[in-house]
């Protein structure tokens, strides 16, 4: 793709010229999941949300363009940055996207969590479409695995874990609940209900909180410079050695 032979003739130059300082990420590895996924009905339907993967995917290229080796699992592969430093991993349903971050996590310094997973997917999946002559459906669903939970409850010393909050009522205090829930060191929470924020707009405006009780209002922006917001809080909480879990570069 163009934008891949651009970004490698960059790398080339930059590496060659010696004049680039190493981004603020060289050296690290950042985990980012994207997208809403996908879970089947049948082969023809599925249930699935708004998630266009823009912002996950802003958050890889930021990542990545200050230096960092990025895995970005996404359900949306044919929108996601290219370059050097992004390995995209493509997936659809919550139980594949499970399996690419676990196998994945291990090794990232930061797991940036943006991706809208489903809670419920069908319990089985229909062989042949289901007709309409067969009357209304009965569709049973049944829990995915929370994918950030598992994470927050079995993640390595000096990992930074980044949750997302995408609400309509009391952003505040489910966001608060969702970090302490789930473990994670901060939280990116969006008002979905706004104009301009979150599913399917360039555009968002976040709360970044952290478990020390630290806020960052985030206001309207362009999704790459909510991201360079998100991957500054993530770096900072990297290098903070006050965190039980921080290391101390
Ligand atoms: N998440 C996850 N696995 C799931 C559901 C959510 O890893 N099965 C992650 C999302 O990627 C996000 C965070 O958990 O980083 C919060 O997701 P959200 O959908 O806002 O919260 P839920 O826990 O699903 O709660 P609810 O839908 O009731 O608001």
């Amino acid at each position: 793709d163009p934008e891949a032979i651009v970004a490698a003739v960059f790398d080339v130059l930059g590496a060659t010229a010696g004049g680039e300082p190493p981004g603020d990420l060289a050296g690290r590895t950042v985990l980012v999941t994207a997208g809403g996924t996908r879970e089947p009905i049948c082969p023809v339907r599925f249930l699935g949300n708004r998630s266009s993967g823009r912002q996950g995917h802003a958050l890889a290229a930021e990542a990545a363009s200050r230096g960092a080796v990025v895995d970005c699992v996404t359900t949306q592969p044919g929108s996601a940055p290219v370059g050097p430093g992004i390995r995209i991993i493509p997936v659809e349903t919550a139980a594949e996207m499970a399996d690419a971050v676990v196998g994945l996590a291990a090794e990232a310094d930061v797991v940036l969590m943006a991706a809208a997973v489903a809670d419920f997917r069908p319990v089985g999946v229909a062989a042949r479409k289901i007709k309409k002559e067969g009357g209304v459906p009965e569709i049973r669903l049944e829990p995915t695995m929370d994918i950030l939970a598992a994470l927050g409850r079995c993640r390595r010393p000096g990992q930074v874990l980044v949750g997302f909050a995408a609400e309509t009522d009391d952003l505040r205090q489910n966001a608060e609940a969702k970090l302490r829930a789930k473990g994670v060191d901060l939280i990116v929470a969006n008002d979905v209900s706004a104009p301009g924020v979150g599913f399917e707009h360039e555009t968002n405006a976040v709360v970044v909180l952290d478990d020390a009780g630290g806020v960052v209002e985030v206001p309207l922006a362009d999704k790459r410079e909510v991201a360079r917001a998100v991957v500054d809080a993530a770096l900072a909480r990297l290098r903070d050695d006050r965190s039980p879990n921080g290391d101390d570069t």
